[in-house]
């Protein structure tokens, strides 16, 4: 508890930048300044301003015209609390981050971030500091949530490269390849990819076939549409490259002891990198069986870059603000809890629940049905 009873804030974001994350600390903050009347800190570069103690005063001031700025005005960082690299040795940085919370008298600490910054939450709160999350990623992946802001962000933005590709695509009779991000789940192909009307779809859930997706292609040659749109989740393999992958995770997952991880690891690394270039194998593959040029756009980072959509400012604020209602409740659960889009709504999830999970699309999804129906081909 802060001086003079009132409370005492502390706010961070983590992992990597996304649309929504100023709305959020504005909707936060605001809720704690103008509304409970009590004092925010924002510490600069994810958990490694936290462990260096570095934060600036969020007033008023500071939050204002924030809400419409892409990225973050915190900055950003993608550490381990546990496993941070420090004067070049890796440290578990727990003990560090409990005494700043505790030098700084900090009722509650807010970490805005995604699934490692969940597990990073997680591992704050088992030291007994008293951890809220919301949740953001273009990625949509995080469990126990219906989604993220900065999700609506990232399929506005891709779903209007797929029109612009289309355009170019028809005039030169040409298959495009856009390479969508989402890290290991499908969400943000398939939503922008229905949404843009693609002619393919790949996600990584739904491993493809090079044939299949050339069948598809034949087929709207065949009806006098010679060019094709593919979007293609930067995680979307083929069904060897899939296998491998798999096989090469569950030797991380069953490792037994440091050095079998580590050794698993470096695996999970060469087999990664040696399918990095996926979309450009696709390109050569289709471009030989159908014989249309191919060419390949990799969206990258413009899908996290600039302001927020309106969608994402109204969830980050109204996660910002149920979060402050959870401090002055003084509810943290066990350890730790994730403010969660429900609905119109939100609701607090216990972070163990959160952790350690991946929120993959179903094979089965309602939008993978409407793509199917839709004649669009997922390569499977
Ligand atoms: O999680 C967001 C995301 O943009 C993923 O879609 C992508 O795989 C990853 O981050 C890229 O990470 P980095 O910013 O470290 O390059």
């Amino acid at each position: 508890m802060g001086a003079h009873g009132t409370k005492r804030i502390g706010i961070l974001t983590a992992g990597g930048d996304s649309p929504g994350l100023n709305a959020a600390i504005r909707g936060f903050g605001k809720a704690v300044i103008g509304h409970y009347g009590w004092e925010l800190i924002g510490f600069r570069d994810g958990l490694r301003g936290l462990v260096e103690n570095r934060f600036i005063n969020l007033d008023s001031s500071a939050l204002s015209g924030i809400l419409t700025i892409g990225g973050t005005i915190l900055s950003t960082s993608r550490d381990k609390i546990h496993k941070m690299l420090v004067d070049g040795e890796v440290r578990d940085m727990r003990p560090v981050a409990q005494e700043v919370y505790e030098r700084n008298e900090l009722d509650a600490l807010v970490l805005l971030g995604g699934g490692g910054t969940a597990k990073n939450a997680l591992r704050l709160a088992e030291t007994g500091m008293n951890i809220i999350t919301l949740p953001k990623t273009i990625d949509n992946d995080i469990a126990h949530t219906e989604t993220t802001f900065g999700y609506a962000t990232a399929t506005e933005i891709a779903t209007e490269a797929i029109d612009r590709l289309h355009s170019t695509a028809h005039s030169h009779h040409r298959i495009i390849l856009v390479e969508l991000m989402g890290h290991r789940a499908g969400w943000l192909a398939l939503s922008a990819g229905i949404a843009g009307g693609a002619d393919v779809i790949l996600i990584p859930e739904l491993p493809y076939s090079v044939e299949s997706i050339v069948e598809t292609i034949r087929e709207r040659i065949a009806r006098g549409s010679a060019f094709s749109v593919v979007a293609v989740a930067e995680g979307a393999r083929d069904q060897g490259d899939a296998a491998d992958y798999e096989a090469a995770r569950l030797l991380v997952d069953t490792a037994s002891g440091p050095e079998a991880e580590r050794a698993a690891r470096a695996h999970l690394a060469h087999v990664a990198d040696q399918q990095r270039e996926h979309t450009f194998k696709l390109a050569r593959e289709l471009e030989a069986a159908t014989g249309l040029e191919s060419r390949v756009t990799i969206l990258g980072y413009v899908q996290r870059g600039g302001t927020p959509c309106a969608a994402d400012r109204l969830l980050a604020s109204r996660l910002g603000t149920a979060a402050a209602d959870l401090v002055a409740r003084g509810e943290y659960g066990e350890r730790g809890l994730m403010v969660a889009a429900r609905g119109d709504g939100t609701e607090p999830v216990p972070l163990e629940e959160v952790a350690g999970k991946v929120k993959l699309v179903p094979a089965d999804h309602a939008w993978v049905q409407t793509a199917r129906q839709l004649g669009t081909g997922l390569g499977d």
